[in-house]
């Protein structure tokens, strides 16, 4: 629980604390854990797995907002101020989490403070990384958008090393069409356009990223 950033310099007592109120919880891949919309009692702090947040849009498209992985949290903002889920969040394979509820989260933050000032440092990163991509996502052309999630997620460690030390991505390009909020068939040829500059090379549900300076180049537009 010390590593999960929610709990990042926190007393020991608030740990304890902490231990005592959460509850274990295992869910299988493909479980929903939350709907948009729903009310929250819960926050999820996540042990093991992968879980990720979406919207879906008007015309009824899949947004990826995160996937997340230990030690991260979600599920907090539903439990401030008002409204209901922000997003859907779904478990990408077995996921073990811990839930820690709405009174219990509610008087760690009231007598804590460093834990509500973790919270503000989580939400304040959020909307940096939403801005960031915000702009990204309506400025760049299908190539910079692309090598861009691509980049998000090599920075964010969603990364395997495969036999030939390359950082590997696991995705299907509908999922990292959902990430970049753009349509399969868009997806396929911005990979291939990348492939040709050399920076990655693709294989079924695998992106290799060969040269992520050289994506960070394209993204940039200086390449
Ligand atoms: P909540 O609104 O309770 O349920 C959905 C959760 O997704 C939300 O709390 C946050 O914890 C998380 N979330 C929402 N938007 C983002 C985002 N842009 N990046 C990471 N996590 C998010």
């Amino acid at each position: 629980l010390a590593q999960v950033p929610l709990f990042h310099k926190a007393p020991a007592r608030a740990l304890e604390i902490v231990s005592e109120a959460v509850q274990p919880r295992t869910f299988d891949a493909d479980t929903v854990l939350f709907r948009e919309g729903d009310r929250g009692e819960v926050l999820y702090i996540l042990h093991k797995g992968t879980v990720k947040l979406f919207k879906i849009d008007l015309e009824g498209h899949e947004k990826t907002l995160a996937i997340l992985k230990p030690p991260e949290f979600f599920g907090e903002m539903a439990l401030l101020g008002e409204g209901g889920r922000s997003a859907t969040a779904v478990c990408l394979r077995e996921t073990h989490v811990y839930l820690l509820f709405k009174d219990d989260f509610e008087r760690l933050l009231r007598e804590y403070p460093s834990i509500s000032l973790n919270v503000a440092n989580t939400l304040s990163q959020r909307l940096r990384g939403m801005g960031d991509e915000a702009q990204v996502l309506s400025y760049k052309d299908a190539q910079g958008r692309v090598a861009y999630v691509i980049l998000r997620l090599y920075w964010g460690g969603h990364i395997d090393f495969g036999e030939t030390g390359h950082a590997l991505l696991r995705l299907t390009h509908q999922e990292l069409a959902s990430l970049a909020g753009t349509s399969r068939e868009t997806v396929t040829r911005a990979l291939k356009a990348l492939e040709e500059e050399g920076v990655i090379s693709t294989r079924p549900k695998e992106v290799l990223i060969k040269d992520p300076d050289g994506l960070e180049e394209i993204l940039h537009g200086v390449r």
